[in-house]
């Protein structure tokens, strides 16, 4: 937008159609709250300042949405109409000439539609966004004559005609920041419904002949609000599609563009493919060829190239290096880094460890607070025991160290470069370069056991 203006954002409102405790705009689409889409969809406008008007929940609001230069906050006492919420902003817009005025439940609404109803302002009058719709029930009607906007009628105060007008106001008003001043502050809440409308400044500007004029948005859903948790649904649904076709137009593979879900901010390199059933969620970040099993959830994740992750696996606050292959099965959780190749197979968690170049956990493992080293391999079944009950301890291995099935190394312990440990070990203490330790139980082997008895002849000799 070229012009000298700010935001007012609209959501004292209460939702009580969303039956719950939490604010309405707090509510979550792809994982963002409904007040930051909207709000960082105004930032992208460079707007002087963005002013939301909150009701009671207010301190709620600004906990959760992240303070800015520019974001302002106005209260509304009482909920007494959008007329009145608007008037409660304007102290807050500064020496601006135009005022663009958004709906805090309306979250998708696009930077597109927004440039849209900017170049239509050209004007200098009122632009305001409307839709024609088969069912144009709860919305305010947009009356024309002779073509020309001439006012907006809220439902409950429309004539039976007026009812079956098709054309609605969807809200998103951008006026001249003066004219506004004078309309809001002159509203009558003589009303069906007994509120400041803000749809009547519609009928301040005709009656002033200042052009009115109305656009559509790019796409339906932009407009549609958040009243109930079926309409939160839907927006969801379209906001997942419309990121989905947005990776695959950037070369993405999506085996169903219905079965991904990001809940977040992602980014893809070339040949990324992505199969049904996957949850990305905060910061994750994906090279180049990285594939992406079935049902496989990553959440604040770096993953370099040519990774493969298999099906149901869960990673969770991790870099992987390029290469290295994960699951099916796998869990990487907080603070673990994989470097180049390494490989985690099913059922092993990982935690708070460093994994070298090349190394190995390929079965049934448990892998927390360590350092491995390169072209290490860890066999099935085992166990870094880190916790003695009260404190966490780290386990260090070395470089080319083999680590037997089922062995534990009970922490804190240190296995030198080139060890060797038996399988079934449990290791207690240090082990130098190049030893091999082993101590599981003596191997005894009773002949002609009686299994009526529970003893063999040896004994009851
Ligand atoms: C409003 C419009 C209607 C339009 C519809 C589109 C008015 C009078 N009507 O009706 O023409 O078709 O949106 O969705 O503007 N709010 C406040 N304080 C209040 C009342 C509302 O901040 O006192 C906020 C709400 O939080 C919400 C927004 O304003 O974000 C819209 O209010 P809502 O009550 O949902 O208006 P509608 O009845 O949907
Ligand atoms: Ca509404």
């Amino acid at each position: 937008m070229d012009a000298n203006f700010s935001v007012v954002i609209l959501a004292a409102g209460q939702g009580v159609r969303m039956r719950s405790a939490l604010p309405k705009v707090l509510h979550t689409i792809g994982g963002i709250p409904i007040l930051e889409h909207i709000i960082s969809t105004a930032r992208q406008l460079n707007p002087k300042a963005i002013v939301v008007v909150h009701g009671y929940e207010g301190e709620q609001l600004k906990a959760a949405i992240p303070a800015r230069p520019g974001l302002l906050w106005a209260k509304q006492e009482k909920q007494l109409g959008t007329g009145h919420a608007a008037l409660q902003a304007l102290p807050y817009v500064g020496d601006v000439e135009k005022v663009l005025i958004l709906y805090g439940d309306v979250p998708l609404i696009s930077i597109d539609t927004l440039h849209k109803l900017s170049a239509d302002n050209a004007h200098n009058g009122l632009s305001f966004i409307t839709l024609n719709t088969d069912n144009p029930s709860g919305y305010g009607r947009v009356v024309r004559r002779s073509g020309k906007v001439q006012s907006i009628v809220e439902e409950k105060d429309a004539s039976r005609e007026e009812k079956d007008i098709t054309e609605v106001n969807m809200g998103f008003f951008l006026s001249p920041k003066e004219r506004l001043c004078t309309w809001l502050a002159n509203l009558s809440a003589k009303t069906a419904q007994g509120e400041y409308y803000l749809s009547d400044i519609v009928k301040c500007a005709t009656s002033e002949h200042l052009p009115v004029t109305a656009i559509s948005p790019e796409s339906a859903f932009e407009v549609l609000g958040v009243n109930d948790k079926i309409q939160l649904a839907f927006l969801e649904r379209c906001y997942q599609s419309e990121k989905a076709r947005q990776l695959m137009t950037q070369g993405v593979t999506l085996r169903d563009p219905n079965r991904l879900d990001i809940r977040g901010e992602m980014t893809a390199g070339q040949d990324v493919t992505i199969d049904v059933n996957v949850i990305l969620e905060g910061q994750v970040k994906l090279g180049n060829q990285v594939y992406i099993g079935p049902n496989v959830y990553i959440k604040n994740a770096t993953i370099h190239d040519g990774v493969q992750i298999f099906a149901n696996s869960v990673i969770d606050g991790a870099t992987i290096q390029s290469g290295c292959k994960i699951g099916p099965f796998a869990r990487v959780r907080p603070k673990t880094t994989l470097a180049v190749n390494a490989h985690l197979g099913n059922f092993v968690e990982v935690k708070n460890s460093d994994v070298g170049a090349n190394s190995k956990i390929n079965h049934l493992s448990y892998v927390g607070d360590t350092t491995l080293g390169e072209n290490v391999n860890i066999g099935a079944g085992v166990i870094t025991c880190n916790f003695d009950g009260l404190h966490k301890h780290r386990t260090v291995i070395g470089n080319h160290v083999f680590v037997g099935s089922d062995a534990q190394l009970i922490a804190p312990v240190t296995l030198g470069d080139g060890v060797t440990v038996g399988a079934g070990t449990t290791v207690t203490e240090d082990v130098p370069p190049n030893h091999l330790i082993h101590n599981r139980i003596q191997h005894r082997v009773v002949a002609n056991w009686d299994q009526n008895k529970n003893e063999s002849p040896e004994d009851s000799e």
